[in-house]
């Protein structure tokens, strides 16, 4: 079956076969930031963006994607470092299994709220996120700080 989609703004058309997710298609593509942690739903990890809204892979089949937007982490490479960094200037990252998930997250929570989030709403969106090392304190601080930061600079704040 052929599949066209675009991927990160460019158009991606690829023979794909029935039962694929979209999380395998998009590995296959070279998109290796997308990472598999379950595979059930239950970790985040896999997190990439339909039409700007962020969506498990491993549970979307691939050709529900057809002639649709579907954004990587790739495709946001100079503020997901940025975010990168601020994180661990906050002390807020240890192994870094969790974060091409979550930082794909943060940044569409980022775009959906026009006001600074607020701490129980920032828990509620990232609820989906498993991470095994951080106990979320400290995360869940570094995610606030940064969404004042962005907002402060782009003048919403
Ligand atoms: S791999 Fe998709 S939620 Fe874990
Ligand atoms: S920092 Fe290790 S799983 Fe989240």
């Amino acid at each position: 079956m052929e599949l066209k989609c675009m991927i990160n703004g460019h158009p991606v058309t690829a023979d794909t076969e029935a039962g694929l997710s979209l999380l395998q298609f998009l590995r296959k593509q070279g998109y290796k930031s997308v990472k598999c942690g379950c595979e059930t739903t239950n970790c985040g990890l896999c997190t990439v963006w339909l039409d700007g809204i962020p969506v498990l892979s491993c549970a979307v089949p691939a050709m529900r994607v057809q002639g649709r937007q579907v954004t990587t982490l790739e495709g946001l490479k100079e503020e997901a470092e940025e975010f990168g960094r601020f994180l661990g200037e906050q002390g807020a990252e240890q192994c870094g299994f969790c974060s091409p998930g979550f930082i794909m997250n943060v940044l569409a929570m980022e775009r959906e709220f026009e006001e600074i989030p607020s701490s129980e709403e920032i828990r509620e969106y990232l609820s989906g996120n498993l991470c095994r090392c951080t106990g979320y304190a400290g995360q869940m601080r570094a995610v606030k700080n940064w969404l004042e930061y962005r907002k402060g600079k782009k003048g919403g704040k």
